[in-house]
């Protein structure tokens, strides 16, 4: 006889049970209401924890069961198992189910819809001074040349100096040179890599330099503080003009066609002797005369010349031994040329409806 029963009489002990029996079956309708209505994996492990955890509420029912008699236990503890057993099942149940509908869920975000129409990638086209400058660079790759590189900001040294053109040589001024301080300039050409070349390796060379150069001009149809040259350099034993001569040729056929011509007129730089500037015939009229060519029937594009012999010693070049040609071909007026562009100014405003062209 369990000693409640004397202390607290037989029907409080039926209340106990009942009570007991209540909030079992308590735990078992809310345990359902709740696991019906989640919606996370998260969610549904909260509500496990919250009914059958070690601190859940099954437990703390099932600790009340010291107080019960021995017979009146198994049926509490019966009851109890069931509940459990009922809502590990409805557990597995909301699990399958949230996994199901979560599966479901990515499928249908990650849905394509094959007949949605394609975006269209604009593609860009090359500026028409890219376009010039790489075939001008591929000719003379196709030739054996290889591409060289100098610095913008250079010192005065390999601008003017080493190429012969000290201070107060009129040269200066006929380039008029961005100073950064008295012995570094804005490059004013692209003859000072011939220096840097000659000063880095020995002969046989071949190079072509394409790169910007900077003169303090007012910007016009014709003029940019900024442009682009390509600049040649071959040295070897026995270069001769006529080296030269063959190589401009290649260059014209190759750039404007098989029936361009050359023509060399006496100039003077001071780091070439002789020195030529070269135009081709007009790749409009073909040399008749035309609006493009000024009735001219040439074009002037590069300037040319043997390597000057203080130049070469300069360089550590014997010109006893060595000789060699340069030139420097102006891109911005041969992509004007090759595309009928009448103003610099439109290679570097970058109207679309311009760029659209090429
Ligand atoms: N550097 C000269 C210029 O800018 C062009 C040139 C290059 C002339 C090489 C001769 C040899 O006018």
């Amino acid at each position: 006889m369990p000693s409640s029963f004397k202390d607290e009489g037989f029907f409080s002990h039926i209340r106990r049970i009942e009570k007991m029996r209540d909030q079992l079956n308590n735990i078992k309708t809310q345990a359902e209401n709740e696991l019906s209505a989640v919606t996370a994996i998260q969610e549904l492990e909260n509500l496990r924890v919250k009914f059958l955890g070690k601190k859940g509420e099954l437990t703390s029912v099932l600790r009340g069961m010291g107080s019960l008699s021995a017979e009146e236990r198994p049926v509490i503890g019966q009851l109890a198992n069931e509940v459990r057993e009922f809502l590990e099942n409805k557990i597995e149940e909301a699990k399958k189910r949230l996994v199901n509908s979560e599966r479901n869920k990515k499928l249908a975000d990650e849905v394509i819809d094959v007949t949605i129409p394609g975006k269209r990638k604009i593609l860009g086209t090359k500026h028409p001074l890219s376009i010039v400058i790489d075939e001008i660079t591929e000719i003379f790759l196709g030739m054996g040349y290889e591409i060289a590189e100098g610095p913008e900001v250079e010192k005065d040294y390999y601008n003017f100096e080493a190429l012969n053109i000290p201070k107060n040589h009129p040269a200066r001024d006929v380039q008029d040179t961005f100073y950064i301080n008295e012995n570094v300039v804005l490059r004013s050409q692209t003859s000072p890599v011939q220096i840097r070349t000659m000063q880095s390796k020995k002969p046989p060379i071949k190079i072509i330099c394409p790169g910007r150069v900077y003169r303090s001009d007012a910007v016009d149809a014709t003029h940019s503080p900024i442009f682009h040259q390509i600049e040649g350099l071959v040295v070897d034993k026995g270069v001769t003009m006529g080296d030269l001569v063959g190589t401009l040729e290649i260059f014209a056929k190759g750039l404007f066609g098989e029936n361009s011509k050359i023509r060399l007129r006496p100039h003077h730089f001071p780091f070439t002797e002789p020195s030529a500037e070269v135009d081709v015939s007009c790749w409009a009229c073909g040399g008749t005369g035309c609006r493009v060519c000024k009735n001219e029937g040439w074009i002037e594009i590069l300037g040319a010349g043997m390597v000057h012999p203080k130049v070469l010693e300069e360089c550590g070049i014997d010109p006893d031994v060595y000789s060699g040609f340069a030139f420097g071909i102006g891109a911005e007026r041969t992509a004007m040329g090759r595309f009928n562009i009448d103003d610099l100014r439109l290679l570097y405003e970058n109207d679309l409806r311009f760029l659209r062209q090429f």
